[in-house]
């Protein structure tokens, strides 16, 4: 099994080329499902995550390939098979997501249901019950989700859950609501800009959407969709990582391609703890004082802070000057880091849905294990500060979401390489 190996302590300069969102991505690979015709995708990261959405589709009877350039081009070729199976999508939640358009098109979708995962319970209930409301009937089978509807039918309805708004159920009934007949009201829809990108690309195959980005999305449904070429959105996520990175060692970066205006949350927070954000031609700089200001976050649905850089700003907020504190209302128990970074030296307090983080002057490099993709980049982010070597083990968690991590870090100057373990 990979490891990284980083020896902490140098300051990051230089550009960092963000790369396109792999939450953007995984959806809107999935909508091919819906059209006839060829898809052209550009700037689809190269991630395990997208690979293995790469070996799942073709399954499903959709012909994907990797051209040079990195484009992906995608035709449905068959459409006799509707089952996603376990081996699949237990490896990717994000599987899920082609359920939606598996229903629509083909009129059955029998998709395995997701288990849980280092960040916690996953249900899949909204997706369910929002496609069971467009006209779909509903078996649980053999661990499978089993649905099939002759023609979906437009409806009003309300997707909010006890966390608020679901990012892939949104996308799923989104997606299902397209070729449904008739108007469908999505209310409380998650506003995320991969949700908003996924919305976009349908609409350039031939679907009548409007209102994405709110939380109230409006779908006429359409006979058909036909294929369409489109560029992915850069991931906020990567950025914001690095953003954090570049503030974590005291560094000055460029994040070419950055697109800011995804990540007033995070810029809001970065700033009170003294982190500089300068909006540039390409994308945004970002610089930070020596002294870390402690502060108080409470991750939230887009526009709130994203769950996705909990973990990265705590790695940051484990040097600051003071006691921070993070509430995690998205997944509660997406906590596993913890017990990491306090390896490390960190003075962490769980209770609950919040961590208290004493800050520390400094962390100490140690063997750690990384458990889920965003706490491994948190882990790296912890290893860049840290006095001496830190070692990650698992690091097989990373690769699904952050495009060949260590050389974007060497290349601005981390001291970090892969080994096999
Ligand atoms: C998406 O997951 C992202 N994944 C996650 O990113 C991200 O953390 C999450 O949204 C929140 O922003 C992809 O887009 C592929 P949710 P998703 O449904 O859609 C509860 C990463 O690191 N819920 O928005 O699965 C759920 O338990 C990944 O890139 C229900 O109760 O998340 C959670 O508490 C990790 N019932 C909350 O809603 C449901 O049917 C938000 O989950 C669905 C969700």
């Amino acid at each position: 099994m990979d490891q990284f190996e980083i020896v902490g302590g140098n300051r990051l300069r230089g550009a960092v080329q963000i790369s396109g969102a792999k939450n953007a991505a995984l959806p809107i690979m999935a909508a091919a499902i819906l059209t006839e015709g060829e898809t052209v995708l550009h700037n689809v990261p190269d991630l395990a995550d997208v690979s293995h959405m790469q070996k799942l589709l073709p399954r499903l009877g959709v012909k994907v390939s990797r051209e040079e350039s990195g484009d992906l081009r995608l035709r449905v070729e068959d459409e006799s098979n509707c089952h996603a199976e376990y081996e699949l999508v237990n490896k990717m939640r994000a599987s899920v997501c082609v359920m939606g358009p598996l229903l629509a098109r083909r009129r059955k979708a029998q998709v395995a249901m997701p288990g849980g995962c280092a960040i916690g319970d996953r249900p899949i209930n909204l997706h369910i019950a929002a496609l069971q409301a467009l006209g779909a009937d509903f078996d649980l089978i053999n661990g499978d989700v089993c649905l099939r509807a002759k023609r979906l039918t437009g409806k009003e309805l309300f997707l909010g859950g006890p966390f608020g708004s679901s990012v892939t159920a949104t996308a799923n009934v989104l997606m299902a609501a397209t070729l449904a007949e008739g108007q469908t009201v999505i209310e409380s829809a998650a506003c995320e800009p991969e949700v908003v990108d996924l919305a976009e690309f349908l609409s350039a195959c031939g679907a009548q959407i409007r209102g994405h980005g709110t939380p109230r999305i409006v779908v006429d449904g359409v006979e058909e969709l036909h294929g369409a070429e489109h560029t992915v959105i850069p991931d906020r996520i990567e950025a914001g990582t690095f953003m954090i990175a570049a503030a974590i060692t005291n560094g000055d970066l460029n994040l070419n391609g950055a697109r800011v205006d995804d990540m007033l949350a995070v810029v809001d927070r970065l700033r009170l703890i003294g982190v500089n954000v300068e909006r540039t031609e390409t994308g945004v700089n970002v610089t930070s004082t020596r002294r870390l200001e402690p502060v108080e976050i409470t991750t939230q649905p887009y526009p709130g802070f994203p769950t996705d850089l909990q973990a990265q700003i705590m790695a940051l907020l484990c040097i600051a000057d003071g006691n921070s504190t993070i509430t995690e209302k998205v997944f509660p128990d997406r906590f596993l880091h913890v017990g990491e970074l306090g390896r490390m030296g960190a003075h962490l307090r769980k209770e609950g849905p919040t961590v208290t983080i004493q800050g520390v002057k400094r962390l100490v490099g140690a063997p750690v294990m990384a458990s889920d993709l965003r706490a491994s980049a948190a882990l790296i982010l912890a290893g860049l500060v840290a006095k001496g070597m830190t070692r990650i083990d698992r690091i097989y968690h990373i690769d699904r979401g952050y495009e060949r991590i260590e050389e974007k870090l060497a290349g601005v100057g981390a001291e970090i390489r892969r080994v096999s373990g």
